[in-house]
């Protein structure tokens, strides 16, 4: 019952909720727009791969939804103080509902191989960045007739989005290193 590797739910639940905190502190620092398709280059979709890395599947995956679930209902925990169902109906709503399977699939990522190191945190981050964009580009490609503009306008993200997975995958290996064991798979 109370093994060495046991977590009891209320920590789970706090870890889910403090890591909820973080994405929308994340979400104070002002949306970018560029590139014509109304979507914004922000920090905070760094939340939801460090939530994966850090959290795993199920805890990451749960503080997101806590995240999305608490902006539906209004809270201005966007980029630029938005919030409400507006967000989730506009051209970045399949960026948005992406951010849950990015942070699922880097969570299980990171407890198929089980090693959270550098590599593996860059592959699973870069994994969730990609579903995430697949997501977004689909929805914003339906939302505006045309998916090869939206992948076209999507190109503006890459180079931040590629610096945020290099820079969660070394947070990432930081925070495992200082808490091995007691993160993913735990
Ligand atoms: C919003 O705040 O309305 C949602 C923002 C979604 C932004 C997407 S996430 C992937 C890509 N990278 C960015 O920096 N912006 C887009």
């Amino acid at each position: 019952m109370s093994g060495p590797r046991a977590t009891l739910p209320a920590a789970d639940l706090a870890r889910t909720v403090v890591f909820a905190a973080f994405i929308a502190v994340l979400g104070l620092f002002p949306g970018l727009y560029l590139g014509g398709s109304g979507v914004p280059i922000v920090l905070q979709n760094a939340g939801p791969l460090l939530a994966g890395c850090v959290l795993g599947a199920r805890r990451g995956t749960a503080s997101v939804v806590l995240l999305l679930a608490l902006t539906a209902i209004g809270l201005p925990l966007l980029s630029g103080g938005r919030g409400g169902i507006a967000p989730f109906v506009g051209p970045s709503g399949g960026f948005l509902i992406g951010w849950i399977p990015s942070a699922l699939v880097v969570g299980l990522i990171v407890a198929r191989l089980n090693r959270p190191n550098v590599p593996v945190l860059l592959l699973a981050a870069a994994a969730g960045l990609i579903v995430d964009y697949v997501f977004g580009i689909t929805f914003l490609g339906v939302y505006t007739g045309n998916l090869g503009t939206a992948a076209v306008q999507s190109l503006v993200f890459v180079p931040g989005d590629a610096a945020k997975v290099v820079a969660v995958a070394l947070i990432g290996a930081v925070v495992h290193r200082a808490l091995p064991g007691k993160l993913v798979g735990s």
